[in-house]
């Protein structure tokens, strides 16, 4: 999620918060806001970027030397003004600027309402600004004990900064899964998502643990945890230059967004999933769900990777929910005549949800009557705008051009689709639906497992970075994964690379195979198991060079490919996030080993929305 500043001291607070904010910008974002606090409450915000937000503010009052400041990623209520950060509690007690996702915010919402809160935006940070409140008011609390009270009934992420205007001369810290850093000067203190605003005023930093508050003056801090138990400050020193944190310790973007697929995946859970993995709960596609559950047919309709995630759907909903799917590039369906029949019901996934490809063909699918589902990572971008339903994958910024998270991102999301969906029609048994969920639930510590190959995957890059060409190969719903490890390498390294289904190799791709051709296979234990045995053996006779994908512990392949690398044993449905890692790994390490531009390949941009 997004970015969080906050100053308490002598000097005055708004440049340190802008400029803290504009030292976040990397993480992507889509609007900011900043509340002056301590001379009066000025709270300024806005859609849009940072320079936006100067603009808002201009020749208002910027005084003040206690603030904080938000640049949000949208999760609840789409970008605008309104939604926008910091939020103000019913009753002005309480100004809240939040990272993250409170799970549970429906139903805090109900129960507040019911004792008479209001609400100004769709946001789930706004409920638990009232709910501070609530609690201060109704118990005649301190704000600190109103602060930790409240987080006993949030479920989900947060990173939160809080002031209450009877204590004006304090701010109130707290985090839970998105990161929060003490800033700790001479007679001032800082806040913030990461060192990057932080650096350029002091050296001396504390990395706040889960569940811990921080209570700041300008003078002093304190450290407890959310039942009040005091815990100890641990003061680094910051020894990162700007630079580098803007990536954290990445080199690049890619490489980071790689190794967040654990918490982007767990984030994609987050508020869907029961906490027992039992339940699968989906409240986007409640507009549409009576369409899902009678069509005859789904169309899903995307670009480049994000076709490649609707195709390891159409494996999914196929087989566990037992609806036909087609799978179509945005651009050949807007300029064909497709027949779209009554009840058809179109999935547009997109990360940018900006598109323009995607966006058309959706358009023009709505008027002739269909149902469109959007699966986004950009709350309130123009493809969900122009949707019935939808399910926002929370991946958080996606700044690499190559798509790594949002892949890993949407094929949860459509996993959990076919599995709810093929509960609901009663093609999914009851017991293989809990299995199901359960073996999804598995995936980002199975994930955090492939992530440590890095360095072995990397030694085996250096042996294929100069290769012209490259084929990888799947069967089933690895398939897909072998379209989408070919386009990674494609679009990084400019090696050209195809993916193709492991048994078409035989009519034709075959005959590219020698020792100059690494075919990259991904063989993991599966139905088709002893088929793509076959093909590896078939590529082998060629003296082509194979890298294979296996399931940890196979030794079969092991005595046959050039290279293995070994991905924890999972279920075949859940097999496509863990066998993308390898290939994003591949890539990576190819293209930074050719020189190649990782972040901003030549020719692409990270949202294409132009046809
Ligand atoms: C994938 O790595 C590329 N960046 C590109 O193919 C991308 O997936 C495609 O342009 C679709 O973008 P979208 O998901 O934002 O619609
Ligand atoms: N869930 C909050 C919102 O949608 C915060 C999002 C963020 O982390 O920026 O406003």
């Amino acid at each position: 999620m997004c970015g969080i500043v906050a100053y308490v001291g002598d000097r005055t607070a708004y440049p340190i918060l802008i400029k803290g904010l504009q030292r976040l910008e990397y993480r992507g974002y889509d609007s900011a806001g900043v509340a002056l606090i301590n001379d009066g409450l000025h709270v300024y915000k806005c859609k849009g970027k940072v320079k936006d937000l100067e603009e808002h503010a201009k020749g208002k009052s910027i005084t003040g030397n206690i603030g904080m400041g938000h640049t949000r990623w949208a999760t609840h209520g789409i970008p605008s003004d309104t939604n926008s950060h910091p939020h103000i509690s019913m009753n002005g007690k309480f100004v809240v600027v939040h990272n993250g996702i409170i799970e549970n915010y429906a139903h805090l919402k109900k129960g507040l309402i019911s004792r008479g809160y209001t609400f100004q935006s769709e946001t789930d940070t706004e409920v638990l600004a009232n709910l501070i409140e609530s609690i201060y008011v109704e118990q005649k609390v301190s704000a600190e004990i109103a602060v930790r009270s409240a987080l006993t009934k949030v479920i989900g992420a947060y990173g939160l900064v809080i002031s209450c205007s009877d204590e004006k001369d304090k701010l109130i810290a707290a985090r839970k899964g998105s990161p929060l850093v003490i800033g700790v000067g001479e007679n001032e203190y800082f806040l913030a998502s990461d060192a990057t605003p932080i650096v350029e005023y002091t050296d001396k930093v504390v990395y706040m643990d889960d569940e811990e508050v921080a209570v700041i003056t300008k003078d002093s801090f304190t450290l407890t945890n959310i039942q009040n138990d005091t815990k100890e400050a641990n003061i680094q020193n910051v020894t990162l230059s700007i630079d580098e944190i803007d990536k954290g310790h990445y080199e690049h973007f890619m490489l980071k967004e790689i190794y967040e697929q654990p918490l982007s995946i767990e984030d994609t859970f987050r508020g869907r999933v029961t906490m027992d993995h039992s339940k699968i709960f989906l409240g986007g596609l409640t507009e549409a769900l009576p369409q899902l559950l009678s069509t005859k047919r789904i169309i899903i309709i995307a670009c480049g990777t994000s076709w490649h995630a609707g195709m390891v759907g159409e494996y999914l909903f196929e087989e566990y929910a037992r609806i036909p799917v087609e799978v179509e590039y945005a651009s050949e369906f807007r300029y064909r005549n497709p027949v779209i029949q009554e009840g058809d019901v179109i999935i547009a996934i997109s990360q940018s949800g900006e598109t323009a490809d995607t966006l058309a063909a959706i358009k023009m699918a709505k008027e002739r009557g269909a149902t469109i589902v959007g699966i986004c990572n950009v709350a309130g971008s123009s493809i969900p705008r122009e949707t019935h339903a939808g399910v926002y994958t929370h991946a958080g910024p996606e700044i690499g051009v190559a798509s790594t998270k949002a892949f890993t991102s949407q094929v949860t999301v459509l996993s959990m689709m076919a599995f709810l969906l093929g509960k609901m029609k009663g093609s999914l048994a009851p017991d293989n639906y809990i299995h199901l969920i359960k073996e999804l639930g598995k995936i980002p510590d199975k994930i955090k497992k492939v992530l440590e190959s890095d360095e072995y995957i990397k030694k085996i890059a250096e042996t294929y970075k100069d290769a012209s060409n490259a084929l990888y190969l799947g069967r089933g719903n690895l398939f897909p994964v072998a379209l989408e490890g070919a386009l990674k390498l494609k679009e990084i390294s400019y090696i050209h690379a195809e993916g193709y289904p492991a048994a078409e190799m035989k009519h034709g791709p075959i005959a590219l195979i020698d020792e100059n051709m690494p075919v990259f296979v991904i063989a993991t234990k599966d139905k088709s198991y002893d088929k793509i045995v076959s093909n590896i053996q078939e590529v082998k006779a060629r003296n082509g060079k194979v890298i294979a994908i296996v399931t940890e512990g196979d030794q079969t392949i092991k005595k046959m490919a050039d290279h293995v690398i070994e991905v924890p044993d999972c279920h075949e449905a859940v097999a496509p996030l863990l066998t993308v890692i390898p290939l994003q790994f591949i890539s990576y390490h190819i293209a930074v080993m050719r020189g190649c531009n990782v972040d901003q390949p030549r020719n692409l941009a990270k949202s294409v929305t132009v046809e």
